[in-house]
């Protein structure tokens, strides 16, 4: 399938700069060679217009930058609808993960059940009322199951995006009191470290592989770089020790290309400022690359 990608440079769902040049970074990385070495018919579709923080009103201290992030997660929707639209597989690089917001509306409107793969050391599960932050990046997986400020929930003009039971969460090692609690009360299925360390990522993988490929019609990634250990991936604004390797990874990506089920992704919170010699933007592309199809022999 073609690929087109979107940009996201996105900074305003959390509190510190450099963000924005993930895409970039990204890019620099040699994703689109990458990709078209593997057999691709790949279109950059650049980046969606987002305004710099100085320039604009941070509004309420819960939600920060909110009508600014609802903004640009409209237009970033309709960018990656259209991409669906035109039969073609919507690749988004972040920018932070309040884009997952419009990357999802975008994607999930074409499809009765979509599943949806949460890759991240975080739930993101937070609203206005139970963000320790008030940084929207800890808020998109909530808002796309309907939960929070209605200027969130309904970006798009619809809402759940996706239903409890299509979701899986991966790599999870932090989630904040009130995550938890409508983690429980939801009955999501949340694959935190203690998971992976007991299970083995493979069988961590199968699981989850089924989970999201039962009853839904298409299944979108959402990969946060910070699901990975920092060691492996520095370029993060938000690192939590103890994540899933770099080796771990890439097989978790090879198992999701071997499945055929993913039909959107985009990999997020790739920070080049915090990164070392643009490592973390290298790994991304590497899984991108696990993702569509590379294989050693
Ligand atoms: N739970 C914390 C918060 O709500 C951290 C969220 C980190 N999210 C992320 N996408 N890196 O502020
Ligand atoms: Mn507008
Ligand atoms: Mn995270
Ligand atoms: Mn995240």
């Amino acid at each position: 399938q073609p690929i087109s990608v979107i940009g996201m440079p996105m900074d305003l769902g959390q509190g510190r700069r450099g963000v924005d040049m993930g895409p970039s970074a990204i890019r620099y990385a040699k994703l689109q060679s990458t990709l078209e070495a593997l057999g691709f018919d790949v279109e950059d579709l650049g980046n969606i217009e987002v305004p710099s923080p100085e320039s604009i009103d941070i509004g309420e201290n819960h939600l920060k930058f909110l009508s600014a992030i609802c903004d640009v997660n409209e237009h970033l929707a309709k960018a990656v609808s259209n991409v669906v639209e035109r039969k073609r597989f919507p690749l988004v690089l972040g920018g932070d993960h309040s884009m997952a917001i419009g990357t999802i509306a975008g994607v999930a409107k074409h499809y009765e059940n979509l599943g949806l793969i949460w890759y991240d050391a975080h739930g993101d599960l937070n609203t206005g009322d139970t963000s320790p932050s008030g940084n929207i990046h800890g808020m998109p997986l909530a808002a796309s199951l309907g939960f929070g400020h209605p200027s969130l929930v309904n970006i798009g003009n619809y809402s759940p995006k996706v239903k409890p039971g299509n979701v899986v969460l991966i790599g999870i090692r932090e989630l904040d009191k009130g995550e938890q609690e409508i983690a429980r009360e939801i009955g999501l299925k949340v694959f935190t470290m203690h998971e992976v360390d007991r299970l083995g990522l493979a069988r961590v993988m199968e699981e989850a592989l089924s989970i999201v490929g039962t009853g839904t019609d298409g299944v979108h990634l959402s990969l946060d770089l910070d699901g990975l250990d920092p060691k492996d991936a520095p370029g993060v604004g938000t690192p939590v020790a103890g994540g899933i390797t770099y080796r771990e990874s890439h097989l978790a990506l090879e198992m999701m290309s071997e499945s055929k089920l993913i039909t959107s992704a985009e990999f997020v919170e790739v920070n080049p400022i915090l990164d070392r010699e643009n490592m973390t933007a290298e790994v991304a592309v590497a899984l991108i690359s696990s993702l569509f199809g590379k294989k050693i022999l």
